[in-house]
């Protein structure tokens, strides 16, 4: 199983970027081969029709895209902005989706978020959602939001321990029935 990690957020101290790193070392454990995006992977220029009829989609775009089409699933973590997806991530999923062919149809998908609110970026997962599922990908029912993110993390990991387990068996999961639907398909 392949898993393309990505996560909403450019910043350097990023909690989601942290976030997403304990869960990519709960997928490798669990014996998947992860992608780890780089932070500027979302650093795709702003999706505009007069370019694309010039020129097709943007270079960065046709790279990112090739990572998606690559990859069995998708591990996301992002922040919510003001209760919505981060414009990096939208945009970047707008130009996937004018790729041909469509590098996100029938992908996987594990949804995370952090932030420093008590909800945790949960609704932007909400958000997160629609674009994606529009895109034929299969978002996994389960979601995992961290909040108040800067007292909740120390040394890369999730403090409190059943949260810390919460995570934990969520991806174990999420890894496993990705596999026996891969092998079934
Ligand atoms: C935020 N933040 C935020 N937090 C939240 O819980 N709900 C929200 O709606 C928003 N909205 C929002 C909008 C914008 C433009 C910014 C820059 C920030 C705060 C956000 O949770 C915080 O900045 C996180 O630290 C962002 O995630 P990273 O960069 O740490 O991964």
């Amino acid at each position: 199983m392949k898993i393309l990690a990505l996560a909403g957020s450019m910043r350097t101290d990023s909690f989601n970027r942290k976030l997403l790193a304990i869960a990519v070392a709960i997928a490798e454990r669990e014996g998947a081969t992860v992608d780890r995006a780089d932070p500027r992977v979302l650093d795709i220029p702003l999706y505009d029709g007069d370019v694309e009829a010039a020129s097709g989609p943007p270079a960065a775009a046709l790279a990112l895209a090739a990572r998606v089409a690559a990859a069995d699933a998708l591990l996301i973590a992002s922040p919510e902005y003001n209760y919505s997806v981060p414009g990096v991530l939208k945009n970047a999923i707008d130009q996937l989706s004018r790729v041909k062919p469509m590098p996100l149809r029938g992908k996987r998908a594990l949804l995370l978020s952090a932030s420093l609110s008590l909800v945790g970026g949960n609704r932007g997962l909400w958000a997160l959602r629609v674009p994606l599922e529009a895109l034929g990908v299969h978002v996994s029912p389960d979601m995992f939001s961290l909040a108040s993110a800067h007292e909740a993390m120390a040394d890369g990991a999730v403090k409190d321990p059943l949260l810390a387990k919460l995570l934990d068996g969520m991806v174990v999961r999420w890894v496993a029935e990705t596999k026996k639907l891969l092998a079934g398909s």
